[in-house]
């Protein structure tokens, strides 16, 4: 009997966070280690997402075995052969399939995705910021700069930030993926995964095995809901790598020391009351969040420890030294990953999975016309 696959992917720009860390990287490290005689794991690193934002290309590589260091660092084995560590540029499935899956998916359909909005913007305003300070520079010269910052946003906006969703849904859809661990910034795309597998499977026969919705996803890795660590100094946004000033980022290779200032620092409220309140007490709520998922422990637990609690400075302790000794732990094991033997990992592992995703590969170009049908 096949086994159904947990498949994830964490992309190689910047060093990962502990957002990432929770939110993609532990959930299938704890299927790897403890359930892979009951599921196939494929943990991969999206190195083609990599570059839909401005990336410096000579680090690429550097990154990308990073990448591989993290996650065995986190504990994923690589003795198994149920296991499976791959890059996604090494199994040319992937961009086939983008493009079949891209003429059966519409404009708006990708217009709608929050972070294709976001990032846009971002990239928008960043041009139009530059823009604005060379005009500070030599005033003369303003109508020319407002035009070319408009070229310029839309320059820098690539058609691979459009459909990378459509990138993603090929990563899922070529493994027969069911279960996608994910934090709540991709819940959009896996629905989009869901949606144009659907489509495809009622318009051709069935192609595709379609991943569960998220709730269902959040039930099998034991949440209530997705997860989404909030940035420690502005807690009403997401923790993010690509935050430029990173004080309110947790990088895996931030010393711990500096790590554990940054939590001393979090921004909080002057309720003086501890409580789990995500809209009236954001940074306590992400700090107890935080400090359950560093213990392994439940929420309501946390949660009971701490609550009505009035000193923020000694519960911000408990969790700044939490973070401190996970830190030391953590790049003490990536101290000793390897090299060699994740090398080894990842080009058997790719020699396994291009066999696997040629074959959905095929299923789909047989449906769509472009091999005869079997
Ligand atoms: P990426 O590389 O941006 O992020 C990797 C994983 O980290 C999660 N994440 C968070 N979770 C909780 N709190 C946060 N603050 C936080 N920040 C990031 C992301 O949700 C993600 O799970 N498109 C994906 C990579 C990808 C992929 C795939 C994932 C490509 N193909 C196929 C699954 C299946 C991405 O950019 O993730």
């Amino acid at each position: 009997m096949t086994k159904s696959v947990i498949l994830t992917g964490l992309r190689a720009n910047n060093d990962l966070t502990l957002g990432n860390y929770f939110g993609g990287m532990l959930p299938i490290i704890e299927m790897a280690k403890a359930r892979s005689s009951e599921y196939q794991i494929n943990m991969f690193i999206p190195d083609l997402h990599s570059f839909t934002t401005p990336i410096n290309h000579d680090e690429l590589q550097t990154q990308v075995m990073n990448n591989a260091r993290l996650f065995v660092a986190a504990g994923l084995p690589l003795d198994n052969n149920e296991i499976h560590l791959y890059r996604q540029s090494y199994i040319s499935a992937h961009s086939e399939l983008t493009w079949i899956l891209d003429c059966f998916t519409g404009m708006g359909e990708m217009q709608r995705m929050t972070q294709f909005k976001d990032k846009s913007n971002k990239l928008s305003n960043d041009a139009f910021n530059a823009t604005k300070d060379e005009q500070a520079e030599s005033p003369l010269v303003n109508t020319a700069m407002a035009l070319e910052s408009a070229m310029h946003s839309s320059e820098r906006i690539s058609v691979g930030l459009f459909n990378y969703p459509v990138l993603m849904a090929a990563d899922i859809l070529l493994y027969d993926a069911l279960y996608v661990p994910v934090g709540d910034d991709q819940t959009q795309h896996l629905e989009y995964t869901r949606d144009i597998a659907e489509r495809m499977n009622s318009k051709f026969g069935s192609i595709f095995t379609v991943p569960l919705a998220a709730p269902k996803q959040h039930e099998f890795f034991g949440k209530g809901q997705g997860l989404r660590i909030m940035d420690l100094q502005t807690p009403s946004k997401k923790m993010s790598k690509s935050d430029e000033s990173g004080k309110g980022v947790i990088f895996l290779s931030d010393d711990p020391k500096l790590a554990a200032k940054k939590v001393m620092s979090a921004t909080t409220d002057d309720l003086a009351l501890i409580a789990f309140d995500r809209k009236n007490q954001p940074g306590i709520t992400n700090l107890l969040e935080i400090l359950s998922l560093l213990r392994g422990t439940p929420l309501d637990d946390v949660v009971a420890e701490f609550e009505g609690h009035t000193r923020y400075g000694d519960f911000k302790k408990v969790v700044a030294n939490e973070v401190e000794g996970f830190l030391t732990n953590f790049q003490a094991n990536l101290s000793e990953v390897d090299d060699s033997k994740v090398l080894e990992k990842l080009e058997s592992s790719e020699i396994a999975m291009r066999a696997s995703a040629n074959k959905t590969l095929l299923r789909a170009q047989r449906a769509v016309g472009l091999r005869p049908k079997e």
